[in-house]
């Protein structure tokens, strides 16, 4: 029985810690590795550190059960799962020592016949040119006697739990033969459907599904900028346009955020600067989006005396917590920065922030003379349109 493969999974944060649990519940050995001591405590103790529904729930079954034990420092086991980080660092070049440090962690424990699985989103030909190499330096033939591929993650926060599962996945081998190992351990769990390709196939269609995002947001994000200047409404014109049969133009907002949009685009552009120059110019497009909505705001603020100015959202997107490369986030930072008046900030998502003064929804629709909404939460949708009037309204998302 497969399912009796030893697993190690490292990095349990919110890819590495649902697909463990999971693992664990379909009857795998898991053992979670984080080097923050913190996060293993709390899993070890049957809780979780981060905010996904039904998490909680999955992870206390698996650790009572005893399938899923964390820990600092792997041990051997039959498959190797990183999941790491991979933000980008200065100039916008990826960021890959996380995925070195994991790799180079399980050396010592590795053991021929070992299947390595790079589930973190990596920049082309990652598992040729860095993971390949270091397997190599410590005494094994990658593809040969350890086998490697790549498994992009494609799950949206908020559903993971069921889109670990459900979601279709493409799988890339560094040879055929550790493409078909990868696929039987993702077969046991995932009901979607498994494509095998080689593993820089496998990088490079995970970073042009955000940049095929990226390069549309920026189209409409574009247009509202154009919308302004021509003083026309951004939402009815691509109303109106979008009833063409072919035509489907994306909603403006505040900037593109998270950490994989906002990121993964720059890693076919690090690796190909004189080719990938649209997928560039978007990135431009949607980094700018900030300054913008900043501007509209200094504009309004300069029409009171002492303004007090409703941040409404701080994540990235709506109805979560993740505030990471949030365009929300810089929005606030720099109207405080500014100081272009009194700011609040409503994120029903947060129980604290460190830079800002936390407010709940409806006083601060009251106290507040400029109105900025910055992420459609689903709660903001109901506001009382009677409270809104007297406002001076910057509806960076067009839910009002
Ligand atoms: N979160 C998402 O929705 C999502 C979706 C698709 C792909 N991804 C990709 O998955 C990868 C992981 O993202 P995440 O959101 O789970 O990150 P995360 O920050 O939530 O978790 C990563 C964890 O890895 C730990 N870590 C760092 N270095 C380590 C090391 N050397 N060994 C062991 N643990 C280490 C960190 O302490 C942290 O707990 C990234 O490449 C990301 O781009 C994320």
């Amino acid at each position: 029985m497969i399912t009796s493969a030893k697993i190690c999974v490292l990095g349990l944060g919110y890819i590495g810690l649902p697909t463990s649990a999971i693992m664990a519940a379909k009857g795998f050995q898991v053992l979670g590795i984080d080097v923050n001591p913190k996060v293993v405590e709390t899993i070890n103790n049957g809780r979780i550190h981060i905010t996904e529904p039904d998490l909680d729930l999955f992870v206390r079954a698996a650790v009572q059960s005893g399938r899923l034990r964390a820990s600092l420092t792997p041990e051997a086991a039959d498959v190797f799962i990183i999941a790491v980080p991979t933000p980008f660092k200065e100039g916008k070049k990826p960021e890959m020592s996380f995925v070195e440090q994991a790799t180079q962690a399980i050396c010592p424990v590795l053991q021929p016949g070992n299947l390595v699985i790079l589930e973190s989103t990596s920049p082309p030909q990652t598992c040729k040119k860095i993971i390949g190499p270091i397997l190599e330096k410590a005494g094994f033939r990658p593809g040969k006697d350890i086998f490697v591929a790549h498994c992009p993650e494609r799950v949206l926060p908020g559903q993971i739990m069921r889109e670990v599962v459900e979601n279709d996945r493409v799988i890339g081998g560094l040879t055929p033969e550790s493409a078909e190992k990868a696929r039987e351990i993702y077969g046991t769990f995932v009901t979607g459907q498994i494509h095998i390709t080689d593993s820089t196939t496998a990088e490079m269609v995970k970073l042009v599904e955000n940049s095929f995002r990226d390069v549309n947001i920026a189209f409409a994000n574009e247009l509202s900028i154009i919308c302004e200047t021509l003083n026309l409404n951004v939402w009815e014109l691509i109303k109106l346009a979008n009833l063409h049969p072919r035509v489907s133009i994306l909603r403006p907002g505040p900037g593109v955020g998270g950490h994989c949009i906002a990121v993964d685009p720059w890693f076919i552009v690090d690796a190909c600067p004189q080719e990938a120059r649209l997928i560039k110019t978007a990135r431009i497009v949607n980094d700018s989006k900030p300054d913008f909505v900043v501007t509209r705001i200094k504009q309004a603020a300069e029409r009171f005396k002492k303004p007090v100015i409703g941040i409404f959202g701080l994540s990235y997107k709506q109805d979560i917590d993740d505030l990471r490369e949030s365009p929300a986030l810089k929005i606030a930072h720099r109207v405080s920065e500014e100081k272009l008046g009194q700011m609040y900030v409503c994120e029903p998502f947060i129980k604290s922030h460190a830079d800002f003064e936390l407010m709940e929804a409806e006083k601060l629709l009251r106290l507040a003379d400029i109105i900025v909404l910055l992420v459609p939460h689903r709660q903001f949708k109901n506001f009382d349109r009677e409270l809104l009037k007297p406002k001076i309204v910057i509806d960076t998302c067009g839910i009002w």
